[in-house]
């Protein structure tokens, strides 16, 4: 597992989804969830929109576009427009502070 160093953990409000720039890749989304943080492709699988736009409900990543919503984890869409796919998750770690996740693919 090779992990990559996105943000200190203190950067990361409630209900608030934090979007990270990573070299080389599309951006990361985080937000604080089940305890921790959790980390995931900040552009929606419906249209390219960038879910930091959103917010955190009820174990659901909101985005604010069309308002499809994803389980924290799996990543299914539910209330989500026709074609839309599931949200991209990755494994998070808490190290020194700084929230840290394997972005392989
Ligand atoms: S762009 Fe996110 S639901 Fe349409």
């Amino acid at each position: 597992m090779s992990l990559t160093r996105l943000c200190a953990l203190a950067d990361l409000g409630p209900d608030k989804i934090t979007r990270v720039e990573v070299e080389g890749r599309s951006p990361v989304a985080l937000a604080l969830a089940d305890g921790g943080a959790v980390a995931f492709d900040d552009t929606c699988p419906h249209a390219d929109e960038s879910l930091s736009q959103g917010w955190v409900e009820d174990g659901r990543i909101v985005c604010a576009v069309h308002f499809a919503e994803f389980e924290i984890g799996s990543g299914k869409a539910h209330n989500a427009p026709i074609g839309c796919g599931r949200l991209r998750f990755y494994p998070t770690e808490i190290r020194d502070g700084a929230v840290h996740a394997d972005l392989a693919d």
